[in-house]
């Protein structure tokens, strides 16, 4: 098998460019493309170090760091990182940095620590490690700082996408394999051919490979829309999450969670 890291970090390059190009629109017209309920959750930002894992182009980095915050982006993908300082630069956010690691290596070629940790919206499904990233999550927080994280909820991950609103399960909640598939992208361009891989995991390996490092969960939130468009049978709401109706208050579609240092 390729390595699965370095097809993932090749399968998204394809579609950075995308990425860039649809969130420069979306930042011209839009302070910060966080969600009331992330703003919420996270509090008040201004004047703090934040760590933005996995932050892809940097759209959401610079959203936080118009929050203000002092932000730092680390991405495995070359072409991510190129365009997330492209975005910071455009617009005139001089102080962010960004770094190109794999996550599960930041804390061997990064030494700072920071108040907040900040990673979202389809991240674990990428690393085939939850130990390993718990401890670099560790690494990067001071001893009163927090992460923050909201991510696709293990049990919706389950079912057949195609199938929906209709419960099928594809990807078995136990599954550990790595999920190889042939598209990546389609919530900020249009999807492209790509081999890329992806892994399964349930919520109390999750919480267990945090509580494993020493972290103390302050609160776990579930939703149940989705932070993105899956699928024809969703409705954005107000906030512009995606609900499928026929799952409202009945399933969880999202999950976030506030841990600090215990
Ligand atoms: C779904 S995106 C994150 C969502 C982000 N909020 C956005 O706006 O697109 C997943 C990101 O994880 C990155 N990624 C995947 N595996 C990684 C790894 N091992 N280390 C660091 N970044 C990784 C990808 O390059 C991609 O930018």
């Amino acid at each position: 098998m390729t390595d699965p890291i370095e097809a993932n970090r090749r399968t998204w390059g394809l579609i950075a460019e995308d990425h860039y190009n649809t969130y420069k629109a979306q930042l011209a017209q839009k302070e910060s493309l966080l969600s009331e309920v992330q703003k919420q959750e996270l509090g008040d930002i201004r004047g703090k170090s934040l760590i933005h894992l996995q932050c892809n182009t940097g759209a959401d980095t610079v959203s936080l760091a118009r929050m203000g915050a002092t932000v730092t982006g680390v991405d495995l993908v070359p072409e991510n990182i190129h365009y997330a300082r492209k975005l910071a630069a455009d617009f005139g956010i001089d102080d962010a940095r960004f770094i190109e690691s794999n996550v599960l290596e930041i804390m061997n070629v990064h030494h700072e620590t920071y108040d907040i940790v900040y990673t979202t919206e389809g991240v674990l499904c990428w690393l085939p490690d939850l130990s390993l990233w718990a401890r670099n999550v560790r690494a990067l927080m001071k001893e009163d700082g927090y992460l923050y994280l909201l991510d696709s909820h293990p049990f919706f991950m389950m079912w057949d996408e195609e199938k929906l609103p209709e419960l099928e399960v594809r990807y078995p909640y136990f599954l550990k394999p790595a999920d190889e598939d042939g598209w990546i992208g389609g919530y900020a361009s249009e999807p492209k051919e790509g081999v890329n891989y992806s892994w399964m995991y349930t919520m109390g390996e999750i919480i267990t490979a945090l509580s494993a490092v020493g972290l103390h969960i302050e609160w776990l939130h579930e939703f149940d829309w989705l932070y993105y468009r899956l699928g024809d049978n969703m409705v954005k709401q107000a906030d512009g999450q995606w609900l499928m109706p026929e799952h409202k208050d009945k399933l969880p579609y999202t999950f976030s969670l506030k841990a600090t240092v215990r």
